[in-house]
């Protein structure tokens, strides 16, 4: 008999492109191979196909540097390009769900309803509305393909595709068993929150600002080279006291812009739920080792902050341990990915 095939997550980044391939995922995970690679500037999400090209060499050289020989893979398409909504649909019955939702659909998503493939997630029932409470997923058509097709070009066999939050969500349940989280993922470009109930997504946003924008906040106002900033950010960070708080100072309207879209975000899953925000937030990406931001997130929100660890109940070879130990938050989606179970 044939063993299940195990596959590689693949995480697509604005910075860089992710793979993690685990294997014994349904009992004890271990680690077999990871890697990332980076990514040109304005690659990603480009439908040239010169720039698809760019990502799937991108793809192989990161096969070939890791050491990854599995061909089958789990993918996500970034948040950004995904929609979200939380509906509610009262006086139903169970098999009158599916048209309603795809009818409702219309009024929330802002394509048309041709162009997306969309799916659904009932998260529960209210007897007292008698109502359904759904989670509708939807991603347009043209990225899915866009994705897939980079995957193929790379000579990859996709298995399924998902959302980077939904992955995310995974990971962190998988490794802190918490089930009504906040997670923040601190990407390059955007910076994405989502809300997990039960141990699944029930909320996200993509909010465009990301890390390269504190970098970037550096460059222009010490007049630093791009790569001297990116020092001084991972340096310092957000640590108060340090060099007169001047890199502190720098960051900080940065951060705090992003962290008002957090904190509407969070208003908002609140205001349509009626559930009581939850208190613990895990943060995820690259990003998330800048320096200070758990304890700044903890002050600013009032909550727990913490770095999420994904790599937690994953077994983990001697020799790539102290790499793991520098990149824990960064492959929170790529682990999510390689633990999805079929
Ligand atoms: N040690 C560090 N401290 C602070 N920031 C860091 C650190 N290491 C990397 N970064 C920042 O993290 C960002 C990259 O994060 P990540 O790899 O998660 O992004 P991505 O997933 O490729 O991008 P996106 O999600 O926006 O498409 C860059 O802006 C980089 O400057
Ligand atoms: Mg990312």
């Amino acid at each position: 008999m044939s063993k299940l095939p195990d596959h590689v997550g693949i995480d697509f980044g604005n910075y860089s492109v992710k793979a993690v391939e685990l294997g014994n995922i349904k009992s004890k995970p271990s680690l077999i191979a990871f890697g990332s690679q980076s990514i040109p500037a304005g690659v990603l999400n480009s439908e040239e196909q010169g720039n698809q090209k760019k990502l799937s060499g991108a793809l192989k050289s990161l096969y070939r540097g890791a050491g990854i020989r599995n061909k089958k893979v789990v993918l996500a398409i970034p948040e950004s390009a995904v929609f979200t909504r939380y509906i509610t649909l009262p006086g139903l019955k169970e098999n009158e769900l599916e048209t309603a939702v795809f009818f409702k659909a219309k009024q929330y998503i802002p394509i048309p309803i041709e162009e997306v493939q969309m799916s659904y997630v009932v998260l529960g029932f209210d007897e007292i509305k008698n109502s359904y409470n759904i989670l509708l997923v939807a991603a347009p058509r043209k990225t899915i393909d866009l994705y897939l097709n980079i995957v193929g070009q790379a000579g990859l066999e996709p298995l399924a595709i998902e959302t980077e939050s939904i992955a995310i969500g995974r990971a962190i349940y998988r490794s802190t068993n918490i089930k009504h989280m906040v997670a923040l993922d601190f990407g390059s470009k955007t910076t994405d929150v989502s809300v997990m109930y039960d141990g699944r997504m029930i909320f996200s946003q993509s909010i465009a600002i990301g890390s390269d924008s504190m970098t970037q906040a550096l460059v222009n106002q010490f007049g630093f080279e791009y790569a001297q900033a990116e020092q001084y950010k991972r340096n310092y960070g957000v640590t108060p006291n340090i060099l007169e708080n001047k890199i502190y100072n720098s960051l900080k309207p940065i951060l705090d812009a992003m962290l008002v879209e957090v904190q509407r975000g969070i208003e908002f899953y609140k205001t349509t739920t009626l559930t009581p925000p939850p208190r613990d937030f895990f943060l995820a990406g690259e990003g998330a080792l800048l320096p200070g931001l758990p304890e700044y997130i903890q002050t600013t929100f009032g909550i727990n902050a913490r770095v999420g660890d994904p790599w937690i109940n994953i077994d983990v070879p001697k020799k790539l341990e102290p790499i793991v130990a520098k990149n824990k938050p960064n492959f929170a989606v790529a682990i999510g990915l390689a633990l999805k179970e079929f």
